[in-house]
C-alpha cells in the first residue's frame, strides 16, 4: 500500500471521529500504574512499505505493550524452541473466555493453556524463552524488540512493571497451577518478574506500527529486507492474532475489521495488514473485554476505508 492513499488530514479526521467512543470505556486500573493514563487520548501511526510514516492524534503518548507483548514472545519462543516443543506446552484454540480466565485450565486434559494469547498461555510461552538468567532472557527480548522497531532506545517502565508485579496474584495463581501440572518449570516469582517487565515494555505508536508491518509482511525488515522473523513463524503469529488477538471479541472483530490485530490493556492495538502497512494505535479507554474502545473503532474505519480486510 502506498503512502499517497491516506493524508495526514485524513488520519486526523478519522481519529477525531472515533474520539467520542473514549467516553464509553474505562482505563484499566487493576494494574494501578495504568490508571494514570489520560482516558481521552487517541493516537495512530501507519507505517507503509515505502518506509513512509503517517502519525496523528496524541502522538507524543508513550505506553506499555501489555498483551501486545504476547505476540513478540511467541515469535521469539518459536524461534528459540521450535513449534513442536512450544505447542506441547500451549494449545492453538480460541477460548471464548476473558484473557485472565483460569476456568479452562482445570477442565482441559492435558491441563495446558488453550492458546498463547490468554495470560496462562503467555506465561507458559515466556517460561520457554532461552537464556541462563532472567536478565539474559529480558536482554534477548529487548534486543528482538529493537530489531522489530529499529529503535534501540526502547526499554521497560520500571513503575508499571513493579505495579503489576505487586498486584499480579491472579497470574501468580495461574503459574502455580501450571507448575503443578508440569506446564511451567522453575521459579514462579522469577517468571512473574520477567513477564511483568515484558508487559511493561514502553513504546509509541510508530514503534507499534513498525512491529505490525514486520509481522504482516512475512517477517521482513521494511528497510533492509532482512528476515527478522522466519516466514512460517510470522504466519503462526498472524493466525493467532486473527483467532485470539482480541480475546472473546475476536470473532466479531474478524467480521467487522478483518485485520490480524492484538490488543493490550494499556490501550495499545497493533494491526498487521499483509498488504504493506503496519498500524499502531493507542487509546487507553477500554471496553469490558479489555480492548480499546476508540482503537477498535479506528481500526474498523481504516479497514473499511482502504479495503484492508484479509477475508
Ligand atoms: O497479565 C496481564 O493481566 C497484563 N499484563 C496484560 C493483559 C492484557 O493486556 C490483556 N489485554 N487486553
Amino acid at each position: 500500500m502506498a503512502t499517497s492513499i491516506c493524508s495526514k488530514e485524513d488520519l486526523e479526521r478519522m481519529i477525531d471521529d472515533v474520539r467520542l467512543y473514549t467516553k464509553d470505556g474505562k482505563v484499566a486500573d487493576y494494574i494501578p500504574a495504568l490508571g494514570k493514563a489520560d482516558p481521552g487520548a487517541v493516537a495512530c501511526s501507519l507505517f507503509f512499505e515505502d518506509g513512509n510514516v503517517l502519525t496523528a492524534g496524541d502522538k507524543e503518548q508513550r505506553f506499555t505493550l501489555q498483551s501486545v507483548s504476547k505476540i513478540i514472545t511467541l515469535a521469539l519462543a518459536l524461534m528459540d524452541r521450535g513449534e513442536e516443543e512450544v505447542f506441547s506446552r500451549v494449545g492453538m484454540e480460541p477460548t471464548g473466555d476473558p484473557f485472565n480466565s483460569i476456568s479452562k485450565l482445570e477442565t482441559m486434559i492435558p491441563s495446558k493453556p488453550l492458546n498463547p494469547m490468554i495470560n496462562a498461555g503467555a506465561l507458559a510461552v515466556t517460561n520457554m524463552l532461552h537464556g541462563n538468567t532472567s536478565q539474559e532472557k529480558l536482554g534477548r527480548l529487548l534486543a528482538f524488540v529493537h530489531d522489530l522497531t529499529d529503535n534501540t532506545d526502547i526499554t521497560y517502565s520500571e513503575e508499571v512493571a513493579k505495579s503489576e508485579y505487586e498486584t499480579a496474584d491472579l497470574n501468580r495463581s495461574l503459574c502455580y497451577f501450571m507448575k503443578q501440572h508440569g506446564v511451567i518449570k522453575g521459579d514462579v516469582e522469577e517468571l512473574l518478574d520477567l513477564y511483568t517487565k515484558q508487559c511493561a515494555i514502553e513504546v509509541n505508536c510508530l514503534d507499534l506500527a513498525k512491529i505490525g508491518y514486520v509481522i504482516g509482511n512475512q517477517g521482513k525488515d521494511p528497510c533492509t529486507g532482512r528476515q527478522i522473523v522466519p516466514l512460517h513463524i510470522a504466519r503462526i503469529v498472524k493466525t493467532f492474532m486473527v483467532t485470539c488477538g482480541m480475546y472473546n471479541a475476536s470473532g466479531e472483530f474478524a467480521i467487522r475489521v478483518g485485520i490480524p490485530a492484538k490488543s493490550g490493556v494499556s490501550g495499545a492495538v497493533l494491526g498487521a495488514v499483509p498488504f504493506g502497512v503496519g498500524i499502531g494505535i493507542y487509546s487507553p479507554s477500554l471496553d469490558e473485554k479489555g480492548n480499546s474502545m476508540a482503537g477498535m473503532k479506528l481500526l474498523e474505519t481504516i479497514s473499511k476505508r482502504f479495503d484492508l480486510s484479509i477475508f
